[in-house]
This record gives C-alpha cells, sequence and structure tokens, in this order.
C-alpha cells in the first residue's frame, strides 16, 4: 500500500519559505503540497506563480499544486513551466475538463481533478481513466485549519472500487483536518496520500509529526 504524505505550504512561514521547504525536503514525505486560490473558486486568496519559484529552488521533490481557481485551463501549462510534477484543477470551476487534462499532459506534468465536498464522486466516472491522480477535499477549500469532515471516506471506498472496477491507476488523494488521529482510518479506506498544513506546521517538531502521520 503506498502511503504518501504532502504537507500543505499554505500553513508554512512565508516569511521563511526557503527554511520551510527544506524541511519537507528533509522528512520522510514525499510531495509538497501547494495551494492556490484566487478569491473566486473560493473566499479566500493564497500566492501563485512567484511564490512556487522560492519552492521548487529548495526542493527535488514532487510538487503537488491545488488549484482552486476558475478556469484553470487558462493557467495550468504556466504552473507546470513554474515546476508543478502534478497540477490538480476541480472539476466544479471549469467546462473544460478535457482541455485542462490535455494541457497540463502535454505541458509534462500529471494531471489530477479534485471534487468538493458536495460533489458527489460519480461526477469523475468518465474522466478518470484520464488522470494521475483525484483529491478528495474533506473540508470546503479555502482555509487550513478546518476539521475533516468523515464522509469524505465513503467518497474514497467509492473511487478506490471504481478504480479496481475499472483497471485504473490514477492515485486518490484527500485534502482538509488530515492529523495522526484520522491518517490511519484515511489511510485505510483507501488514500494514496494525504495532504496536512496545520497538523504539521503547528506540531513543535514537524519531521516527526510527519512521521507520525505516515505510521498512523
Ligand atoms: C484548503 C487547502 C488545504 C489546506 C489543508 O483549501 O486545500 O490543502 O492547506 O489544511 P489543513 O491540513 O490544516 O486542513
Ligand atoms: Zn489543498
Amino acid at each position: 500500500m503506498t502511503r504518501i504524505i504532502s504537507p500543505s505550504m499554505l500553513s508554512a512561514d512565508f516569511g521563511n519559505l526557503e527554511r520551510d521547504t527544506k524541511m519537507i525536503d528533509r522528512s520522510a514525505a514525499e510531495w509538497v503540497h501547494i495551494d492556490v486560490m484566487d478569491g473566486v473558486f473560493v473566499p479566500n486568496i493564497s500566492f501563485g506563480f512567484p511564490v512556487m519559484k522560492p519552492i521548487r529552488k529548495a526542493t527535488d521533490k514532487v510538487l503537488d499544486v491545488h488549484l482552486m481557481i476558475v478556469e484553470p485551463e487558462k493557467y495550468v501549462k504556466r504552473f507546470v513551466e513554474a515546476g508543478a510534477d502534478y497540477v490538480t484543477f476541480h472539476i466544479e470551476a471549469t467546462e473544460k475538463c478535457d482541455e485542462c487534462i490535455e494541457l497540463i499532459h502535454a505541458a509534462g506534468a500529471k494531471a489530477g481533478v479534485s471534487i468538493k465536498p458536495a460533489t458527489p464522486a460519480s461526477v469523475l466516472k468518465d474522466i478518470l481513466a484520464k488522470v494521475e491522480l483525484v483529491l478528495v477535499m474533506s473540508v470546503e477549500p479555502g482555509f487550513g485549519g478546518q476539521s475533516f469532515m468523515p464522509a469524505s471516506l465513503d467518497k474514497v471506498r467509492e473511487l478506490k472500487a471504481l478504480r479496481d472496477e475499472m483497471e485504473l491507476d490514477f492515485l486518490i488523494e484527500i485534502d482538509g483536518g488530515i492529523s495522526s488521529k484520522n491518517a490511519g482510518e484515511v489511510f485505510a479506506a483507501g488514500c494514496d496520500a494525504v495532504v496536512a498544513g496545520s497538523a504539521v506546521f503547528g506540531a513543535a517538531d514537524p519531521e516527526a509529526e510527519i512521521v507520525k502521520i505516515l505510521e498512523a
């Protein structure tokens, strides 16, 4: 069973991005999660391309970019150019889902698609064969530090069943409210990757916390 943790830079210290990225680089985390918010798709604004630069420079780990922006097809190529390894967009944010996936692939990255808590997993059925990652939101996107919504695990199980049934190999990632308290249950439900922001960066020893979540 794959177990990947993707610490979310949204909870890092933006005055010490290099230090915090290097912490992840030294740690057992394989991915670095980058939350991009536009203030339209979600009621918050985070950061964009310029902030990705110091992160990309400080690590060779997998950059897992989560776009919470409308019309992602307009920007996906630039995120790949900025160093993204995975570019994940929201299905609710675009009418050009196929185009988005094609643009990400053509630019040389892996494509992910994400669903908000109110969106059923079934809407993804036709595109599962085209993506490398499905990101299930376990909080309403927009802010770190919210409580995990347990109903998201039903979607993870459903996606896992669909993956087996359709003989596909996309990864399943979950995002929102993950800590060492629920990570065990979340991995057991079928998640390959978990995002953790406040649990990692709010810990006295973030590197130890990463291991704790992976071994939960
Ligand atoms: C929320 C973001 C998350 C966030 C997770 O919209 O997509 O990645 O950083 O933060 P925690 O782990 O604190 O819930
Ligand atoms: Zn995220």
